[in-house]
Formats: C-alpha cells, sequence, structure tokens
C-alpha cells in the first residue's frame, strides 16, 4: 500500500503520501550486480583464504604492499584493444580528473616502482591482495568485483622467476588441499609468436594486439580470428602458420617447428627443467595455445586451469619486461600473476575441501544479575587482557539463552558472575564440553 495508510488517521488514502525527507525510500536490499556482502559466514571463508595466501607469499620472503583501489584512468588505457579497457569502471571526479577502479594492479604496481626509482633493493618481491574491478558478463567465477592475490618480482631478467612464482602457487594449492590431479598449470611464451611473426618481418609494435587477437581463439569464431589479424595486416600466410603453431602441445614438436636457437624454446626448457628442482614437474606442461588477454606480458605466460575443464583460469601470469617504459619509466625486467578469489572458491566447493570455519570464542562472560553487569565487564576486560577472547553478554539473558549462545559461538569456558561468589573474589567457571563447574579466584582467571 507503499504506506500511505500507515500515517494514521490522514484521510484520501488514494493520493500518495507526500515526499519529505522522513519518508523512508524502500532500498534494494541487494549490493549492486556482481558484487557481494561478505556477512560472517563469507568473511570467515575470505579470512581465511587470504591468510592462506599470505602466509604463502611469506614463506618465499615476499613483502606486502598496496595501493589505491582509485587510480588515474591513464593507467590503465593501453592501445592493443584489450577487453579489460572495455570493462573498465572509470568516471570524472569532482575535480574533473579522469579515474577509475582498478581491474588489476600491475599498472599500480609499475606505477610505484617508477615513482620509488633506484633507490630500492632490486630485485623487489611485493605481493598484494586487493580488489578490483570489472565490468565483466557474469558467469561462473567471474563478477564485476573480485579479489586478487598477486605476487611480482621486479629486477631479474632469469627464467628462475617464473619458476620460483609458479612454486609459491603449487604450494598455496597443496596448503588448501588441492594436488596436480585436480589443477594443472598450461605454459607457453609469447616469444614463440614474436618468433613466428619476425620470420614474417611483421613490425614489433603489432605484437600485442596479434596477442589480444589470438588470445580471443576460444571464444570466437577462426575466420573472425583470421580476418582480424587481416585486419590489423598480417598476411595470410602469417596467419596460418601462427595459427598451426599455437596449436602445438609438446616442447619436442615446438622445437622442431622454430628450430632449437630461439630464447622460446631455451626459456621454456630452462622453466621445464626448474619445475623438477623446485618438484612440481607434474603440474606444468606446455601449451602454446596460452597467450594470455593483456598486451604487455613479453615473455614466459602461464594460466592455472582445473582438470576437469569445469571452470575458468584459476590464475594467470607471466613476464612483462617493457611495461615500465609504455608509463614513461625505465623499463625493468618483471613477471608475476593474479590469482582471484572467486574460482578457487568454486574449485573448493567442488572438491568438498571448503574448510569448516566456525565463530570461535573462548569465554562466555554472564552476569546472573542486573546489578552485576560491571563486575562481568571487569571479568570480561580481566580475560581480554591476558588475549582471551570474550564474549560479553551485555544484557539480563535466562541461562538457556547463555548456553544456546554459547554452543553457538563455540566456546570453551561460561564464566557465571553471581552475587555471592562476586562478594568473596570468585567466579563460576564452567567448562563447556564437560561440564565440570568450578569457583576460580578472580586472580587466577586464566
Ligand atoms: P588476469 O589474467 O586478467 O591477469 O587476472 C588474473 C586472475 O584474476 C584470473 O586468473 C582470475 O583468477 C582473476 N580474475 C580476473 N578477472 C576476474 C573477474 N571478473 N572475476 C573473478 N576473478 C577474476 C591480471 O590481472 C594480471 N594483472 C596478473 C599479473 C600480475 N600479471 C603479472 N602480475
Amino acid at each position: 500500500d507503499g504506506g500511505a495508510g500507515a500515517g494514521g488517521g490522514r484521510t484520501g488514502a488514494l493520493s500518495p503520501p507526500p515526499v519529505t525527507d522522513e519518508v523512508a525510500q524502500k532500498i534494494d536490499v541487494n549490493p549492486p550486480k556482481g558484487t557481494r556482502d561478505f556477512p560472517p559466514e563469507e568473511m570467515r571463508l575470505r579470512n581465511w583464504l587470504f591468510h592462506n595466501f599470505r602466509e604463502v607469499s611469506r614463506l618465499s620472503g615476499f613483502e606486502e604492499v598496496d595501493f589505491p583501489v582509485l587510480e588515474s584512468e591513464a593507467l590503465f588505457i593501453r592501445k592493443a584493444g584489450e577487453e579489460i579497457r572495455d570493462q573498465l569502471y572509470c568516471f570524472e571526479d569532482r575535480g574533473n580528473r579522469r579515474v577509475a577502479l582498478r581491474p588489476e594492479l600491475t599498472p599500480s604496481l609499475a606505477r610505484l616502482v617508477i615513482q620509488k626509482g633506484k633507490s630500492v633493493p632490486f630485485p623487489l618481491k611485493w605481493f598484494a591482495v586487493g580488489q578490483c574491478w570489472r565490468y565483466e558478463r557474469m558467469t561462473r567465477g567471474r563478477r564485476r568485483e573480485h579479489y586478487q592475490w598477486n605476487m611480482d618480482i621486479i629486477g631479474v631478467p632469469e627464467v628462475t622467476a617464473e619458476a620460483e612464482l609458479m612454486s609459491s602457487i603449487v604450494t598455496f594449492f597443496k596448503k588448501v588441499g588441492i594436488s596436480s590431479s585436480d589443477v594443472g598449470f598450461k605454459v607457453s611464451s609469447r616469444k614463440v609468436l614474436q618468433e613466428v611473426l619476425g620470420s614474417y618481418s611483421v613490425p614489433e609494435i603489432l605484437f600485442g594486439k596479434v596477442c589480444i587477437i589470438i588470445d580471443k581463439i576460444e571464444k570466437i569464431p577462426i575466420d573472425d580470428i583470421k580476418n582480424e589479424l587481416k585486419l590489423v595486416g598480417i598476411s595470410e600466410v602469417a596467419a596460418e602458420e601462427l595459427l598451426q603453431v599455437l596449436s602445438i602441445k609438446s616442447l619436442e614438436k615446438l622445437e622442431e617447428v622454430l628450430g632449437g636457437a630461439g630464447e622460446a624454446i631455451s626459456d621454456l626448457k630452462q622453466l621445464f627443467s626448474l619445475a623438477e628442482k623446485f618438484g612440481y614437474s607434474d603440474w606444468i606442461q606446455f601449451d602454446a595455445s596460452v597467450v594470455r588477454g593483456l598486451a604487455y606480458y613479453t615473455g614466459i605466460v602461464f594460466e592455472g586451469f582445473d582438470r576437469e575443464g569445469k571452470l575458468r583460469a584459476i590464475c594467470g601470469g607471466g613476464r612483462y619486461d617493457k611495461l615500465l617504459s609504455t608509463f614513461g619509466g625505465d623499463d625493468l625486467p618483471a613477471c608475476g600473476f593474479g590469482f582471484g578469489d572467486a574460482v578457487i572458491i568454486e574449485l573448493l566447493k567442488e572438491k568438498g575441501l571448503l574448510p569448516d570455519l566456525n565463530q570461535q570464542v573462548e569465554n562466555i562472560v554472564c552476569a546472573l544479575d542486573k546489578k552485576l553487569q560491571g563486575a562481568a565487564a571487569s571479568v570480561a576486560t580481566k580475560l581480554r587482557e591476558k588475549g582471551q577472547t570474550v564474549d560479553l553478554v551485555l544484557e539480563s539473558k535466562p541461562l538457556k539463552w547463555v548456553f544456546k549462545r554459547a554452543a553457538r559461538i563455540n566456546a570453551q569456558r561460561l564464566i557465571l558472575v553471581g552475587l555471592s561468589e562476586w562478594q568473596r573474589g570468585m567466579v563460576s567457571v564452567k567448562i563447556l564440553a564437560s561440564g565440570e563447574q568450578n569457583e576460580v579466584e578472580l586472580a587466577n582467571l586464566e
């Protein structure tokens, strides 16, 4: 009824209520499409996931960094026709500056590296966990806002850096219970394409564009790919050879086609040999079709995939040795990866590996009399000062209610503050698992 009748005693029920500040508008209680709320149970899961991201990063000696979610739009505008450009949340702020919600973290990282200049000790090993925004078509594991775990190494030109990064991802997977029979990495190098294009004298400036077109190979018909390649000036023969090479799934075959002398082959061979030493050979496979959809990659590229083929890429990354100069800085060798929070949760669900995360508060403290609320507060403070977690019952509640709550928050101890004990400097402590109850002196509360 639009609330028209709720005013009490108003005549003319058909006329709409006057719009005043006092009339509450009914809002949509859902978050904007493609975004999420994190109620406690979701937040516990998110914290658990991020904790694992952070632990794994620290295991390898990486330092955490962060950047603003809002950046200047120019940071994300690249001319190669990337999808990410069309998905940008961008607007003009009140000072007429073009700004954007970051769709990824790498450009911000590059900005910070340039800002720091040569004063920082290289190599930099940085990680970040941050929210990214992309106006994306919604599918399973793809949303308009997601969190990404990134690890990046700046200042190492050797493939040892890529190998190190992949070893961290494997460590993470193992930590959450995922094995190489669930997940693998497809690895290639953009130098493969570069070598093919080079043999047809395609100018280097087209390289980024060609990679972006080729990355769409599984999403659009092959004739459209050929057409797009033609439009940017790739001859039909060159396009045919590119597509041929992309179907190669073994390093031996690639070496036959490209010859053994190029960097593509030597980088990939080194990576596979390092993978063996790190102990994750069974996780990685060569696949020339992996190109990745971002223009700035220059060398090794990789993506994590679920072996059942049900989900989109779990993570992806690679080497981007030329990104800094696109922002006017001096180039530095760099590589890294982004690992989203959405697909991994889907995968853990599929495999029944989601952790059982319940709220856990060690103590629940309750006054048995309203007048003892202050006494209960002082008990809570005492315990909290000792590092114990305490849920303090803030109102007078029947004991039945308190027990229910204690069970829900998985409390180990119920501490009851009753008048006669309190006067003797004691409280009653009940161990909830055994039901054992004792009077404990306040000073001995632990
Ligand atoms: P990316 O491949 O665009 O790379 O994204 C990396 C990962 O972020 C994806 O594999 C996926 O897990 C997650 N992701 C991306 N978009 C979405 C989305 N719409 N919804 C949910 N998850 C998503 C990058 O962003 C590079 N900056 C990674 C990088 C870091 N390369 C070097 N350093």
